[in-house]
């Protein structure tokens, strides 16, 4: 397992993206732990990018329930359906929010939060978490976290 994370401090976000994916790869390698690998994770995210809020919910019967995070504590458990997270469980699709005021039912764990990206990882063709990750700025989120958070999301396909 790599030690450090190696982040390059100028680079532009696709470029960290690019540096980051291969290294989350080799730091999950070897570690059949789900709830192991995510909070690694989620904390390679939040080293990366500072996002305000990173982090993972698992659908556990007719919900998803937070798994493991980084930054401010958060709702334990959304319906299906509800909010940014249960809309994109429900509509097993990638959904980025730029204002998360204009999205209806939006669930606001905290007011500071004002855009939001949400993405899907299927097992046996059934969505099994979402990934969150929220900003306190708005419009934060766009084609190019789309992309390389979904590559993201294969790679923990792949091990889960
Ligand atoms: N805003 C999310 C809820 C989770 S928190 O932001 C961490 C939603 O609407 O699903």
């Amino acid at each position: 397992m790599a030690e450090n994370l190696i982040i390059a401090p100028s680079a532009t976000k696709a470029e960290r993206y690019e540096t980051l994916v291969p290294q989350i790869e080799s730091l999950i390698a070897g570690e059949s732990d789900l709830i192991a690998n995510l909070s690694n994770i989620a904390a390679a995210l939040k080293q990366t990018f500072n996002f305000f809020w990173v982090g993972f919910y698992l659908v556990k019967e007719n919900q998803l329930v937070l798994g493991p995070f980084q930054g401010p504590i958060a709702c334990t458990r959304i319906g299906f359906g509800k909010g940014v997270c249960g809309a994109s469980w429900k509509e097993e699709k990638t959904l980025v929010v730029p204002n998360v005021d204009e999205f209806p039912g939006h669930i606001a764990c905290s007011s500071d939060s004002k855009s939001e990206i949400v993405l899907p990882a299927f097992k046996d063709g059934k969505v099994f978490l979402v990934l969150d990750v929220d900003s306190d700025k708005l419009n934060d989120f766009d084609d190019t976290d789309a992309e390389y958070l979904g590559r993201l999301m294969k790679v923990i396909e792949a091990s889960a």
